[in-house]
């Protein structure tokens, strides 16, 4: 049953386009940890979610392939900008021929390195910051972008259910860990809203209120 509704969700959703196609199944074919991709339900969420705020400018921490940050620059303003990090300096040069194969090469500024070294030295403000790193890591993440988005700006989380851990009274998994101490630290912010998705293993939506 769990398959027949998958398929009817993909059946029902827009067609993955064959870039996207083709980054998919290269990715399982060529990395490790193929399964960090977002995927075509997903990404077409995430294209649409940034299409609806049509940013100028977007954050994403944890490039992997480049699936979801082709998703997201397809939401960008004409001249607007998507800067993505990514700790693995293997990555840059794959996921660049596929910023180019899909044609907004010139939209996305690729930063290797470590999230929390770079973020400090960034000028820009963000309308929209997609978080997908170290699961360990969100909570320096958020509190390391918070001071950059706009008000009214938006925050997206991937992973915040960590395939259910998040229920968990003790765990020993530290990724689960990290999640449940983001999500808890959320509930404490006085100047956002939010909501968790039940997509896929869980997307946070957040808005800076002031
Ligand atoms: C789940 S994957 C990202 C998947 C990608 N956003 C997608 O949906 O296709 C997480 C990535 O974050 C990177 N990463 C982990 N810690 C990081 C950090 N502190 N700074 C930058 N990148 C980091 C990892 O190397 C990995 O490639």
């Amino acid at each position: 049953m769990e398959r027949e509704l998958e398929k009817y969700l993909f059946d029902h959703s827009t067609p993955e386009d064959p870039v996207l196609k083709d980054l998919y199944r290269q990715t399982y074919i060529r990395f490790i940890n193929p399964n960090m991709v977002c995927g075509h339900l997903q990404g077409k969420l995430l294209e649409l979610v940034s299409k609806m705020i049509n940013p100028s400018t977007v954050l994403e921490i944890g490039t992997f392939t480049g699936y979801s940050a082709i998703c997201l620059a397809r939401g960008l303003k004409a001249d607007g900008r998507l800067l993505t990090i990514e700790l693995n300096d293997e990555l840059a040069d794959f996921t660049k021929s596929y910023f180019q194969r899909a044609g907004i090469a010139e939209k996305i500024i690729q930063i290797t390195g470590r999230a929390q070294d770079i973020i400090p030295g960034l000028t820009e403000v963000f309308d929209l910051v997609y978080i997908d790193g170290d699961k360990r890591e969100y909570s320096e993440y958020y509190n390391l972008v918070i001071e950059k988005i706009k008000p009214g700006g938006y925050i997206i989380a991937d992973n915040v259910l960590w395939d259910g851990k998040v229920v968990l009274k003790r765990t020993r998994d530290h990724q689960a860990k990290g999640i449940i101490e983001f999500n808890e630290m959320i509930k404490k912010q006085d100047n956002v809203e939010y909501i968790i998705l039940p997509v896929r293993d869980g997307l946070m939506l957040i808005r800076k209120t002031f």
